[in-house]
């Protein structure tokens, strides 16, 4: 079996830890308190310690990744990190690779990984083949994902997850000003995610922008009280009406 030495104590870590327990040999973190719930593995926060494997996984902050890198050029082991807009150039070993989960992690929320895509990268064909295996073993969707793709499909990541989550922050914000409970719009935003498994997003859009609706537009901006969100509600109205505006 394949040994892997983890680096990293974040959210990416503790659930690739979960997956990929039976393969971990050793968890490097440089805060000691964070290696506790690690400690099914021996863990270690000095550098001079990292233990000889077949792969080491970074999952650091993605700025951090380069730097992290660097404590392993003594090692023959493939490295990898889990970034999906860091280029597999930032690691500076000889052999490099990405293993990247399209999903948002965070520590203690539990996931179903084999439904999880894994973006994997190398640059030599056996790198590849054994990312593969070990993705393979955890993952029912491994994907060979160039970094420009990868980069791309990150920037794709960020509407559908972050930008979307942040709506639904402004939207429970909205609510509280007039003491309406957000539980009442969940309904809603889970009905907005399943519609789109049978339809494209653009036929499963509705609304007053995609009605051109104008009155009940202008109604909903003196609505909005916050300058911000008037900003964000004519923005995404103007893309909306941009993309089913009738082609001449
Ligand atoms: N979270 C997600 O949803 C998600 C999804 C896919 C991919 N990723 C990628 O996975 C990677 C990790 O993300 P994360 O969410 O797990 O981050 P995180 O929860 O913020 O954890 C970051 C980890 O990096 C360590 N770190 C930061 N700078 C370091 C340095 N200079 N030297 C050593 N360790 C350092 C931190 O250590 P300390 O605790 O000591 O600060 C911590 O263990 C990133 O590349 C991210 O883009 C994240």
């Amino acid at each position: 079996m394949h040994s892997i030495v983890l680096l990293g104590s974040g959210n990416v870590a503790h659930h690739l830890f979960a997956v990929l327990q039976p393969y971990i040999i050793q968890v490097y973190a440089r805060n000691a308190e964070n290696l506790k719930s690690f400690s099914q593995v021996k863990t270690t926060t000095k550098k001079n310690e990292i233990a000889d494997a077949d792969v080491y996984i970074i999952a650091v902050n993605d700025d951090a990744i380069e730097e992290v890198s660097t404590l392993l050029t003594s090692k023959s082991g493939l490295v990898v990190h889990t970034s999906g807009s860091v280029s597999i150039n930032a690691i500076v070993t000889s052999r490099k690779g990405v293993f990247y989960p399209l999903q948002t992690f965070t520590k203690g929320k539990k996931l179903d990984f084999k439904n999880i895509p894994l973006c994997i990268e190398a640059q030599r064909i056996e790198d590849y083949e054994l990312l593969e295996k070990i993705g393979g073993s955890i993952s029912n969707l491994v994907r060979k994902i160039s970094t420009k793709q990868r980069q791309t499909l990150h920037v794709a990541a960020v509407f559908v997850n972050n930008f979307s989550n942040h709506l639904f922050y402004l939207a429970e914000e909205i609510c509280a000003q007039d003491a309406i409970e957000f539980n009442l719009l969940k309904p809603l935003i889970e009905e907005t995610v399943a519609k789109i498994q049978d339809l494209s997003p653009k036929k499963a859009q509705t609304g007053p922008a995609k009605r051109n609706d104008e009155k009940t537009m202008h109604r909903h901006l003196q609505q909005l009280t916050a300058e911000n969100n008037k900003k964000i509600y004519q923005l995404l109205s103007q893309s909306i009406q941009k993309t089913y505006e009738e082609k001449l």
